[in-house]
């Protein structure tokens, strides 16, 4: 898959303003400040595309990019982040639960989790929703420029064993600084896709 075109599309709080086109979905969940944005800006390609900073909560709506003007990539807002108040969360919640509950065209579901980090509790629950709603997910560490490969490779194990991954579920180590990683998440995202190449 090569990326070739890529546009913002719209920033939505609510169903009734997602697009309604049916072009498939590709979506990227995880912990606020895990590098969801960073991730699509790498894959698209594009330097800003996507908002990026280092204060976490950054991306409070669900942002639709449509790329090669066939498919979306989905940048959801992050959890975990320890300062949002318990209204912002439970907005957070019925935000994610309306996307996801019903999205047909949504075909598959990144789930970012920091390669140095166990998964949270969190993104053990998110990593059940996602397989509870029946999508395919692929699980993606992030920052992997942080670790040495031998850290890596211990810390894979962990995040294997704490979210339960079937053995023929694999981890996809990416950098979104270093520009790692990220043609081996594309082919890993299409592959079984209908998308034309
Ligand atoms: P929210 O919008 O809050 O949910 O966060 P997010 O998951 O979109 O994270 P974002 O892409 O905004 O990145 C958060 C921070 O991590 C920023 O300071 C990024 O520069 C940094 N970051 C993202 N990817 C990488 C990476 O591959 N390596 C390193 N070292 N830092 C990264
Ligand atoms: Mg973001």
């Amino acid at each position: 898959m090569e990326i070739k075109q890529s546009e913002f599309i719209i920033s939505a709080v609510k169903p009734s303003q997602y697009p309604t086109d049916n072009r498939v979905e590709y979506a990227f969940v995880g912990r606020s400040n895990v590098g969801k944005s960073s991730l699509i800006n790498s894959l698209t390609n594009r330097r800003k595309l996507v908002k990026v900073s280092g204060t976490p909560g950054k991306t409070r709506l669900i942002n639709f990019f449509l790329i090669n003007d066939s498919f979306y990539f989905v940048d959801l807002p992050g959890y975990g982040y320890a300062k949002v108040s318990k209204s912002e969360q439970s907005k957070w919640g019925l935000m994610m639960e309306d996307y996801l509950v019903r999205r047909p065209q949504l075909q598959k579901v990144a789930l970012l989790v920091d390669c140095r980090r166990k998964p949270t509790e969190d993104d053990v629950l998110m990593y059940g929703w996602i397989k509870h709603f029946g999508y395919e997910v692929v699980i993606v560490a992030t920052k992997k420029d942080k670790l040495n490969r031998a850290e890596l490779v211990k810390n894979n194990k962990l995040i294997r064993e704490t979210l339960e991954l079937d053995a023929e579920e694999e981890i996809v180590n990416i950098s979104s600084l270093k520009k790692t990683g990220i043609v081996e998440l594309l082919t890993s995202i299409f592959k079984d896709s209908h998308i034309d190449e």
